[in-house]
């Protein structure tokens, strides 16, 4: 009795949808009982860390989920109709011939499930995994249509890089702690590792860069070099390679060398010595990645030695054992004066890169972000991509959000993605799109492909939200292959991960569609780049951050105009680092389109754009727009109750609303700091003016005193109120001066992570809403310490009936730095947002 209690109990307990399994879940599927399956499965490996066994073992694990039936498994054939995996050798040996091998190429695979068998038979050992899950996928979405077909990736490189440190904090990640380190350490238990392999491999990433590109050298002790061992082992079934990021100057700070100079015949030395070392314990390692001389990095240029110098230093010590080297383009200044009109930041990769071009070893690979400056909500593409033509290149992309919402916004990311990939640079006058240059294809190039910033770590649901995992889903699937739709890539990923309900399949494909247009239009519009905080964590509202500094992330906004003149007659001459016929285009003003027009001109606010508004009234407008858009996420989320499973649909609900919250912030922050510094009004009358607004210092303080916040556009009325000790609870209240009636009651306050104040909001005594500062928990995510535009956030009641002359008071009662900060108080008629 109490082993079957037991069994229950487990059963119920790894079928929570807590996110781990993502889109791997095997969920029974409606139709699969009228589908014949072969009687058993044959994988034509039988050790038991390799791929094609892996795959054995998940077909077997998948179709038990999708059709309820267990499948015995066996690597030898056994004539009768089974579901076979192999490789093409394998398969040949076993089958005689294979027709198709020859259209094979390496990582590739063909599928065949015509006959009564199903054939998966990959180019390689990786190649038949992904064909595995190929067809699990297909079963899992109900696809169970006769197909026959060979699908070869548009690159050799799909690799991940996470931004793990040692410590196991995670640069840019939102997702917990590492998954990979502990107190300076590889982690003993390699699960998570193995799990996340599992994942990749299933969207076809063949390698893995494990630490921060901001490396430690002491990943180069024995202790580590061991566990970087048993984490190639854990991941190394799944096809997938890894790779570790190295800090340039190691030969002196861990080596104990006087010098690191890339030239010196005793640094080369050590680095041949040190990779021999590694590649004895990882003998796969797929390579290096290399930050170097930026931001504050250590490189050769410290000994006035080329960037190619470097790089080639590593790829000598790489080359015996079959490693490539990806070296970041991400080379810049960041102490260029921003008084000189003619500086640039955006000019920094071609400047450094292109004298270089062909001087690099034939195992190195460049990888470029894919905008000149860094992951902004819209760049065009690194003009670096048709620089070089002798240099294989990658593509850098990112999943984790960092300048896109940390996770805590929905941002579909798949068609901003697209853009770029798509984007034709016309290299000589010729069709040259990015996807086609980084491939290799275009310039001939025998390596190249791309690399995605991704930072999963310990949280369930791998990134730290549901919603958050189609980019990881796209990610892969468009650097197999990039001719797909994201909207199709989206929706295959969502029947994998919520099954298939129409109506919930039309609610997140509607939502994720809309996401980054609405994100642009809420964080910076017509190219000015996200306005946030570049000085502190890259999240909320501070527009004023990106100038004045030498980081180069400058929108020149004055009192009259904005934008960076990045033309070549009169500004920076970035235009002029691409093509002649892309150049010509965003050298005048004309021609650039309205989405780029702040990225490469500097243009009065009243200058018209095409769609014949002015440019700041399009700002204010499109921040209204952005944000209304936002505003029905969660209401069409909450339709969906019912349909998916409570554990998710209410961790994403959470998140929906505050992103609603949070994009109200957005809004009124840059609408406000652009009125204050132009003086030109709203057309539509609606910056500055807030007529269901009650402000909190104008309310009755006791306990309570007002303090201005930094950046002073994040609070509304640039004032909010704080208690005036750190113990005592303090309350703020006024008199109801709105008519009678039932109102939704919004309350904006900030959030600090060092802290959990609470909250208690009465009218006449009533309680009508009590709550915690404690969105750190609820959000996984440690945004900032101070009242400011990434703490700034709104709770709503809905549906309060309230009286002309009621008092409404709010008790605050603070918790460690956290002073129950108050903003205003939104009486909204039902249906209106403020
Ligand atoms: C951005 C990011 C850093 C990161 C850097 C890089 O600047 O904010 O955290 O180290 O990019 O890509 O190297």
């Amino acid at each position: 009795m109490l082993r079957t209690i037991f069994l229950a109990l487990f059963t119920v307990l790894v079928s929570a949808e807590d996110g781990s399994r993502a889109w791997l879940r095997y969920a029974p599927v409606p139709q699969a009982s009228s589908h014949r399956l072969p009687p058993s499965i044959i994988a034509l490996n039988s050790s038991s860390n390799s791929p094609v066994y892996v795959a054995g073992q998940e077909l077997q694990k998948g179709i038990k989920g999708v059709f309820g039936k267990e499948l015995s498994i066996s690597s030898t054939n056994k004539g009768s109709p089974a579901i076979v995996v192999g490789t093409i050798d394998a398969y040949k040996k076993t089958y005689g011939s294979f027709k198709e091998a020859r259209e094979l190429e390496e990582d590739g695979f063909f599928l065949s499930t015509t006959g009564n068998t199903v054939r998966i038979i990959g180019q390689n050992e990786r190649g038949a995994l992904y064909g595995a899950f190929e067809y699990l996928s297909r079963v899992s979405q109900g696809k169970f249509s006769s197909v026959s077909y060979v699908s070869n990736p548009h690159a050799p490189i799909r690799w991940v890089n996470e931004w793990d440190n040692l410590d196991g904090t995670i640069e840019r990640g939102y997702g917990g702690a590492s998954i990979f380190f502990k107190n300076g350490y590889v982690v003993e238990n390699v699960t998570h590792a193995a799990e996340y392999a599992r994942l990749l491999a299933s969207i076809r990433i063949n390698g893995i860069i494990i630490n921060n590109v901001n490396a430690n050298p002491t990943l180069l002790n024995d202790r580590n070099i061991a566990g970087l061992a048993r984490l190639a082992d854990a991941m190394r079934p799944f096809g997938v390679q890894l790779g570790i990021s190295l800090n340039f100057a190691s030969p002196q700070t861990f080596g104990g060398l006087s010098t690191f100079d890339p030239l010196d015949a005793n640094v080369d030395a050590w680095w041949a010595n040190i990779t021999n070392k590694i590649y004895q314990s990882v003998p796969d390692m797929a390579g290096y990645l290399i930050k170097a001389n930026s931001e504050g990095q250590p490189g050769p240029l410290t000994y006035n030695r080329t960037l190619a110098d470097g790089a080639n230093m590593f790829a000598k010590a790489v080359k015996p054992h079959g490693g490539v080297i990806m070296f970041r383009a991400f080379v810049y200044d960041n102490k260029i004066l921003y008084a000189n009109w003619k500086n640039d930041r955006a000019n920094a990769q071609v400047d450094f890169f292109k004298d270089l071009d062909g001087k690099f070893d034939d195992n190195v690979v460049v990888q470029i972000k894919y905008g000149p400056i860094d992951f902004q909500v819209r760049e065009p593409p690194s003009p670096l991509f048709s620089t070089l033509r002798k240099t294989s290149t990658a593509i850098e992309l990112q999943v984790s959000q960092e300048y896109l919402g940390q996770q805590c916004h929905l941002v579909y990311l798949g068609p901003l993605w697209k853009e770029i990939l798509e984007y034709d640079l016309r290299a000589d006058g010729k069709p040259s799109k990015v996807k086609d240059i980084y491939s290799g294809e275009r310039f001939k190039r025998p390596l190249g492909g791309s690399a995605a910033v991704v930072n999963v770590g310990t949280n369930t649901t791998w990134l730290g939200s549901h919603l958050a995992m189609s980019n990881l889903y796209a990610y892969g699937i468009m650097a197999w292959d990039p001719a797909v739709e994201p909207d199709d890539v989206l929706q295959d990923w969502i029947r994998l991960t919520f099954g298939f309900d129409r109506k919930v399949m039309e609610v997140i494909t509607d939502i994720s569609m809309k996401s980054w247009p609405a994100y642009e239009k809420h964080t910076g519009n017509l190219g000015v780049q996200t306005l946030t905080d570049i000085l502190y964590t890259h999240y909320g509202p501070n527009p004023a951050s990106q100038d004045n500094n030498g980081w180069g992330q400058w929108t020149r906004a004055d009192t009259f105009s904005i934008g960076m003149d990045r033309t070549v007659k009169n500004g920076t001459g970035n235009a002029g680092q691409y093509a002649p016929e892309i150049a010509s285009m965003f050298e005048n003003v004309d021609t650039t389109p309205d989405d780029l027009l702040l990225w490469f001109h500097h243009v009065p606010y009243t200058q018209k754009l095409k769609s014949g508004k002015t440019v700041i009234q399009h700002f204010y407008d499109a921040h209204y727009e952005g944000a209304a858009t936002v505003q029905t996420f969660w209401k069409a989320w909450e339709s969906l109750k019912g349909k998916i499973d409570t554990e998710r649909f209410e961790h994403v609900l959470f998140r929906l609303i505050y992103q609603s919250g949070h994009a109200l912030v957005w809004r009124d922050a840059i609408n406000q700091f652009y009125y204050n510094l132009s003086s030109i009004p709203d057309e539509a009358k609606r910056v500055g003016n807030h007529p269901y607004r009650i402000e909190a210092e104008k309310m009755t303080l006791s306990g309570y005193k007002p303090v201005a916040v930094t950046p002073f556009h994040t609070a509304s009325g640039y004032t909010a109120v704080v208690t005036t000790s750190n113990t005592m609870a303090g309350s703020v209240s006024t008199n109801i001066t709105f008519a009678s009636g039932v109102y939704d009651l919004a309350v904006n306050y900030y959030d600090l992570y060092e802290g959990k104040a609470q909250y208690a909001m009465s009218i006449n005594n009533r309680t009508v809403g009590t709550w915690t500062g404690d969105l750190e928990d609820k959000l996984g995510h440690e945004i900032s310490r101070f009242l400011d535009g990434h703490t700034a956030t709104r709770i709503t009641f809905r549906g309060i009936k309230v009286n002309k002359g009621d008092v409404l008071r709010i008790v605050g009662t603070p918790n460690g730095i956290e002073l129950a900060p108050l903003d205003y108080v939104s009486f909204m008629p039902p249906g209106k947002v403020d």
